[in-house]
């Protein structure tokens, strides 16, 4: 058994902000293309989950029911039926220049929701707690482009319109674009249980510096 505060490597009485740091400084480090594993990394999400819990249920002082946030158990996957899968709602960048929709818009996927899309162009799917974005897309049967599948390039890019993907440390997003939502998803792995995103964002203009030109592995 470890606490939720040791894994996160923050005091017992951290407020929400220090915890909320912690989480996203420790989640870096635990990513697996940053020499963390999925396990360590599933073990971060857990424990950043069960301080959340903690908060929403107000028994932050554990005064309500007589406990704090509950120790990890490591030798179990998490909650009785194993850790979440996360819930993605997706949409095509190319319905968003069809239709004359804005990224930013607060009701993007409502509009995308009533606008009967094909299935590959706005739907859902699960991204299991071992996949990436992608190879979850991959596995649902959609395709969405990638080239290098490693950090090095935009081709995979999308848009984070609610919840959070993670990025590790070495890629190539500037900061700036990160700061508006842009992320990739070859190597992004759902810190949320729900994401909506929006993909194949790499026709975006403010991204064509970092797209690799087609090349045997590139898709679309
Ligand atoms: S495909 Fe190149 S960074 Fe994802």
């Amino acid at each position: 058994m470890v606490s939720p505060f040791e894994v996160l490597e923050v005091d017992e009485d951290a407020d929400d902000e220090a915890v909320e740091r912690a989480y996203r400084e420790r989640v870096k480090r635990a990513h697996p293309d940053q020499g963390g594993s999925i396990e360590e990394f599933q073990l971060v999400r857990r424990a950043y989950r069960e301080l959340s819990e903690r908060d929403r249920n107000g028994d932050e002082s554990g005064e309500e029911n007589g406990a704090g946030p509950a120790d990890i158990d490591l030798s179990d996957d998490g909650d009785a039926a194993g850790p979440k899968p996360t819930r993605v709602e997706f949409l095509d960048y190319e319905a968003v220049v069809d239709y004359g929709w804005s990224l930013d818009d607060d009701e993007l996927f409502r509009k995308a929701g009533q606008a009967d899309l094909d299935p590959d162009a706005h739907g859902r799917l699960l991204v299991q707690p071992d996949e990436s974005l992608l190879e979850a897309a991959e596995r649902s049967g959609f395709a969405w482009p990638f080239s290098c599948r490693g950090g090095a390039c935009a081709n995979c890019a999308v848009y984070l319109a609610a919840g959070e993907l993670s990025q590790p440390t070495d890629h190539i997003m500037p900061d700036d674009l990160a700061e508006r939502g842009f992320r990739l998803s070859c190597n992004g792995y759902p810190l949320t249980d729900e994401l909506s995103v929006v993909f194949n964002v790499k026709q975006r203009p403010e991204l064509d510096d970092l797209i690799l030109p087609p090349g045997p592995f590139t898709r679309r």
